[in-house]
């Protein structure tokens, strides 16, 4: 997000631009690249099948993913409006407000629970600072904080005040030019992290786990949250990009800058990938097979692993969970934006109501997913705690569902003509129209659907995946 952008909400009359193809860029990748990248990706490719996650992501990616981060910015470019709004303007029936209104609900879900892991970062980061190295690396570091209720509520509330007091304030400038800056320092100390974890005895497992498919490690769920992570990682099928594409200068080449948003991701999620799996096999030896299994708190066992036997594990330890906390700030601020100004557009309140109509909403909702670990841990949502049920919710079913919506508005209302119109007004060619308009008329519609109706029976016990 820039401030452009920001000055476009406040004052809700004038529809401002990003500068160029950089400040879309860097502000897309602001909002893509975050914990999805770093937290996400590594825990589902290390749970559902390793190296055949991998290559089901990167093809989702260039399929999937292509055809929704295009369509969405096509739309926000050509309609100038925010999700509800630009639904709307292709007609006025329950069907646009449906479309409209589900991909303007998933960031609302996300936040908070978003939040709470970022608190998690937090609290790292923190005991970093303080030099507890030793004891982070220790084998109960993780569950012995997720199981007091007071410290995760805790850093879930400074990191949800350290978003509430970026939107209330506006930005400024300030995510573009974070961005700017980290997502270069994220590459780097990536790159190092991720040397010094592939080069420990027994790491080489690891790399084989993540690059050489084994049948054996394969399931449907490998398919589901792999396409599920695509969607979660380029921030897709939630809007966000529709609000981003309005801002969006014509003159601006929609294909290029999409594409350099789609690589940043990708590379980023798998050097997390290369940082933590192998470390995984280096540091777990025994227990490997099972911490691969660990899901949401694998980033949280490992990386301490890996710094508690690194030199310079505290400084190292101190900037990677710096980096990782200003990667999580700027998605969560995105997140939280767009739901502020959905309230500001759709229910026509002011910025100030919207923010703390919606920052009450934030907080009970990630309290939820705070205790669902400690004093709710009785409380299961279909077998599952507070966090994974927002996860499951928001990634596995409304997703698809929203994605759906974003195909059909393209098919029926934009048309491919449309699309194609929009992308070329800059004189560019639409390099990868071919296979664009392939996968939205024949792939996109049929395979959202299996992957809705499978994680839907899946979650109900219907089928096992
Ligand atoms: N893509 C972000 C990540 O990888 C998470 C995310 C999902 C997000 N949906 C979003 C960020 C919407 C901003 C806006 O961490």
């Amino acid at each position: 997000m820039s401030s452009t952008e920001t000055t476009a909400v406040d004052k809700g009359k004038k529809r401002s631009n990003f500068t160029g193809r950089i400040g879309y860029v860097m502000a897309a990748a602001g909002s893509a690249i975050g914990l999805g990248n770093i937290w996400r990706f590594p825990y589902l490719a290390a749970k559902y099948g390793g190296a055949v996650f991998l290559i089901v992501y990167l093809i989702s990616v260039y399929t999937f993913g292509y055809v929704l981060i295009m369509s969405e910015t096509v739309i926000g470019r050509k309609t100038k409006k925010s999700p509800v709004s630009a639904f709307r303007h292709f007609g006025n029936t329950k069907a646009h407000s449906f479309g409209g209104w589900i991909n303007a609900i998933i960031p609302m879900l996300i936040a908070p629970y978003y939040s709470v892991i970022g608190g998690w970062v937090l609290y790292y980061l923190f005991s970093y600072i303080q030099g507890e190295v030793k004891e982070l690396g220790g084998d109960n570091a993780f569950t012995n904080f997720i199981s007091s209720g007071t410290s995760v509520e805790f850093w879930f509330l400074v990191f949800a005040v350290c978003t509430i007091a970026v939107i209330f304030f506006g930005v400024q400038n300030g995510v573009e030019r974070v961005s700017k800056v980290l997502l270069p320092l994220l590459v780097v100390l990536s790159v190092i992290v991720c040397i010094y974890s592939c080069t420990r005895p027994g790491a080489v497992e690891g790399i084989k786990y993540f690059f050489i498919p084994q049948m054996q490690n394969v399931s449907w769920m490998t398919f589901v949250t792999a396409i599920g992570q695509m969607f979660y990682s380029l921030s897709c099928a939630m809007g966000i990009l529709i609000t981003y594409g309005s801002y969006m200068k014509r003159d601006v080449s929609i294909e290029k800058s999409t594409t350099q948003v789609e690589f940043f991701d990708t590379l980023i999620a798998v050097l997390a990938g290369l940082m933590i799996i192998p470390a995984v096999f280096a540091f777990n030896g025994a227990d490997a097979a099972k911490t691969l299994k660990a899901g949401p708190s694998l980033m949280f066992i490992t990386m301490p692993k890996v710094f508690g036997n690194m030199g310079f594990g505290m400084a190292i330890g101190i900037v990677f969970f710096l980096l990782v906390f200003l990667a999580a700030l700027t998605s969560s601020i995105s997140l939280m934006e767009s739901a502020v100004s959905t309230f500001q557009d759709e229910l026509g309140m002011s910025r100030p109501i919207a923010t703390l109509t919606y920052s009450g909403i934030y907080i009970v909702l990630g309290t939820l997913s705070s205790l669902g670990f400690n004093v709710l841990g009785g409380v299961k949502l279909l077998g599952m705690d507070f966090l994974d049920f927002f996860d499951f919710i928001t990634n596995s079913v409304m997703m698809p569902i929203a994605a759906i919506a974003i195909c059909l508005l393209v098919l029926r209302s934009v048309t491919l003509k449309g699309v194609e119109d929009e992308v070329t007004y800059d004189g560019a060619p639409f390099k990868r129209k071919k296979v664009y308009n392939f996968v939205i008329k024949y792939l996109c519609i049929v395979f959202l659907v299996i992957i809705l109706v499978s994680s839907v029976l899946n979650a109900f016990g219907i089928i096992k995946m």
